[in-house]
């Protein structure tokens, strides 16, 4: 049988198949530092307040440390036993008594699970998130990066997957850079709601023990600590409003693998991926596949699907603690590892692809991505646009019928086509609807021209600075 904190008024045994089912230890071996880690803060706390005596917290600080020390042993040489107990808290307390005797029970003294667990989640959740963030700053350093290298690549841009209007390979990447910024921001935020204390929170209505909750809440580096005993053992929107912020950075990398997805394929060919980062076939000798972005597009749902599962659980419940809580661990976990690995990955990915400039000017300048620039230059010239749209829009059934681009076009196609309305310099005409000189021209605040991009990335260089 599993070792268990409770016991005294039960007659029979735990069926084994219920043990089973009970138990979280397979999982919440997670969370053993930072069980230790608020154990620890408890039992000073204690001692602070005279509630258990100096000899006792200097014994169970150190059986406690001595334990932590054991236990990474045992991990670390994959000895470790995951049935020994029913959870991690059973389990440090199971081996501080081995360690120290009967007063090891003295640590629980004025605390439930129900508390500790939900410290153990946000000791847990805070640590995560902050190495997260810090994943998120070096990809956002790698994607500033790749901008600045390709602020002159010309591309073409796309709506409803038609070329649309050119712009540049930068200009592409800085929107991915903002989005993982407003991520990394949401994280930061998210933080300010996880680094709350539930200690002292008991089972759900506090403890007649003179606890100092200030106290742990400071030792444990929380901001302070929660204001309502049943809200602090029944809370886990913290861990919702995680997965929440961890989907929509999955959203932003699944879009982004979408596209390196088809940029990669034969039909774009925009880019190639490197070797590294690629897969075979097992029956076709020719392949190499973009697992990895197919796999972050397809973890997406995964930890979406995380996000649902929890909500779902919490949906129904009523205060304070119910063990349906026990399932908000599995989930989280599998998201944090999801999330952590491909945020090491990507940046890798990025930085090994080939980009295929040549091929993404020729797209660029196929297609009549210049028909806007055309119709906004008859606008300037005083025909009133949708009169404009209409022109350039012959002027393009024109063109595709002679099979040639819009700047492809001579003086007398040109006068033909507009001889009513403008006298046009074909030359001069021909220059403005050179790719560059499209792409150049769009110079608003945000846009793709040259300097605009290099403003927008020196600014983003200072905020990475101080990160
Ligand atoms: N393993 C439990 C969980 O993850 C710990 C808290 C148990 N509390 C209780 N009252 N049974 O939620």
């Amino acid at each position: 049988a599993k070792s268990k904190l409770w016991g005294g008024r039960f007659e029979a045994n735990t069926s084994e198949l219920m043990e089973q089912f009970n138990a979280s230890l397979p999982f919440d071996i997670n969370l053993m530092e930072y069980d230790i880690k608020g154990s620890l803060a408890h039992v000073k706390m204690l001692g602070k307040q005279n509630i258990l005596s100096e000899a006792e917290v200097e014994k169970i600080t150190e059986g406690l440390n001595r334990v932590k020390n054991n236990l990474e042993a045992e991990l670390k040489a994959g000895n470790f036993d995951f049935n020994e107990a029913e959870d991690i808290h059973s389990l440090v307390e199971a081996r501080l008594t081995a360690e120290i005797g009967e007063i090891g029970g003295k640590l629980h003294t004025g605390r439930s699970r129900n508390d500790q667990v939900a410290v153990d989640l946000r000791l847990y959740l805070r640590d995560q998130t902050e190495q997260i963030m810090d994943l998120t700053i070096n990809f956002m350093q790698i994607i500033l990066d790749l901008a600045e290298e390709h602020i002159k690549t010309v591309m073409p841009g796309y709506t409803h997957l038609q070329r649309a209007q050119a712009l540049t390979f930068g200009h592409h990447l800085l929107a991915y850079y903002f989005k993982l910024k407003r991520d990394y921001e949401r994280f930061q935020d998210a933080l300010k709601r996880i680094n709350v204390s539930p200690l002292g929170a008991g089972a759900l209505a506090g403890s007649s023990f003179n606890l100092d909750r200030d106290f742990t809440a400071k030792e444990l580096g929380f901001d302070r600590a929660c204001e309502n005993s049943m809200d602090g053992v029944s809370d886990r929107d913290f861990v919702l409003e995680f997965l929440a912020v961890a989907s929509n950075l999955m959203l932003h990398l699944s879009r982004l693998s979408e596209e390196i997805i088809l940029w990669n394929s034969k039909e774009f060919s925009f880019i190639e991926l490197a070797d590294q980062y690629t897969t075979g076939s097992s029956i076709m000798p020719q392949k190499k596949n973009p697992d990895l972005a197919e796999l972050v597009r397809g973890k997406t749902g995964r930890v979406i699907g995380s996000l649902n599962q929890l909500m779902y659980t919490i949906k129904g419940l009523p205060l304070a603690y119910n063990k349906d809580l026990q399932e908000d661990k599995e989930g989280l976990f599998d998201s944090v590892k999801t999330v952590k690995i491909i945020l090491e990955l990507y940046p890798e990915m990025l930085k090994t692809m080939t980009v295929k400039e040549k091929a993404m000017k020729k797209a660029a300048a196929t297609g009549f991505l210049n028909a806007t620039e055309l119709a906004d230059y008859l606008a300037a010239n005083e025909i009133p646009f949708r009169q404009a749209h209409q022109i350039v829009g012959e002027a393009v059934l024109f063109a595709s019928k002679k099979e040639k681009e819009l700047d492809q076009l001579q003086q007398q196609d040109w006068d033909e086509i507009l001889g009513e309305y403008l006298d046009i310099d074909a030359e001069e005409l021909k220059e403005k609807l050179s790719v560059e000189a499209a792409v150049n021209s769009h110079s608003t605040k945000g846009g793709p021209a040259f300097e605009e991009s290099k403003r927008v990335i020196n600014k983003e260089k200072e905020f990475l600075t101080d990160k």
